[in-house]
């Protein structure tokens, strides 16, 4: 039997509707800076869509765009006016930034009440050790996703490819916390034989950011597969000379049990993930 096809698009819609309803009831508009820095074209296009989200939720966000060559000094005196803007609850600084600047000094840079995306070190801390504060916004997204297909997470061995801060690392941690209970193997660059491993996953969640790398012969029989990864590959036969193509091959959903789309699955998620920290952040702002 063919994979079930795990609907992102159609979760965040409804956790997004879920927080309109709540932001009207709220006497303060949640409000987030979304910094740009350079023109990106993947950046840019997951930019406006979180602009997009944040304004059909009755959120505000304010467009900070900056050109490619900022200045560092630049950016870090943009972050510290918003850290003491009473009006915005939330900075998201998209990344990648240009290679000049230092990414972790700017992330650094943002007051961690307001650090939606959960990059800053005293976030990442505080989640790390399970100590509140806000969840990193796609890691959120996959295990909202697990949870609303009713996916077995205690006891099962999760494999995750990739270790980025953003997504590996975090994740990793959210899921041996004791509420999710897995076991999990982190396999990157450096591991010899991935097949070894993500042929052991009962869950197997690529986020290593290359295209079509795990393929049906490096999965068990009926696993659940969460993809991460969101790549563009050139094809001359698309309208824009591109198409989204996640890490995992689409061949993969003949032997899953569970699989994610790229686009549609976990992207979606993030978004909605993010604005809940949003609207998280505007409260907290009033205690
Ligand atoms: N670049 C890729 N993913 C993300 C994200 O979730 N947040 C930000 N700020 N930048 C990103």
């Amino acid at each position: 039997m063919p994979a079930v096809i795990m609907d992102g698009k159609a979760l965040g819609l409804k956790i997004r509707e879920n927080l309109r309803l709540k932001c009207a009831q709220l006497d303060v508009v949640p409000s987030l800076a979304v910094i740009l820095a350079g023109e990106d074209p993947a950046s840019l296009s997951y930019v406006t869509a979180k602009e997009k989200a944040l304004d059909e939720a009755g959120m505000k966000s304010h467009d900070i765009r900056l050109p490619e060559n900022v200045n560092e000094d630049v950016l870090l005196s943009t972050i510290n006016d918003i850290n003491n803007n009473e009006k915005i609850h939330g900075i998201l600084v998209q990344l990648p930034l240009p290679k000049h600047i230092n990414e972790e000094r700017v992330i650094s840079a943002i007051d961690p009440k307001k650090d939606v995306d959960c990059f800053h070190p005293v976030s990442a801390g505080k989640m790390f050790l399970g100590s509140g504060g806000f969840l990193p916004c796609t890691p959120h997204g996959v295990l909202c996703l697990l949870r609303e297909y009713n996916i077995p997470v205690s006891g099962s061995h999760v494999v995750i490819v990739g270790r980025s801060n953003i997504v590996g690392k975090p994740l990793a941690n959210l899921l041996i916390r004791r509420e999710f209970n897995a076991t999990i193997t982190v396999c990157h660059t450096g591991t010899h034989d991935i097949t070894g491993f993500t042929k052991q996953a009962d869950i197997l969640i690529a986020a290593a950011g290359m295209p079509a790398l795990i393929k049906k012969d490096m999965i068990k029989e009926n696993a659940v597969v969460i993809d991460v990864g969101v790549n563009r590959v050139s094809d001359n036969s698309a309208k824009k000379g591109y198409r989204l193509c996640g890490d995992v091959d689409p061949d993969v959903a003949g032997k899953a049990s569970f699989l994610t789309p790229v686009p549609g699955g976990v992207g979606p998620m993030t978004i909605a993930m993010l604005l809940q920290n949003v609207l998280e952040a505007a409260m907290l702002s009033k205690e």
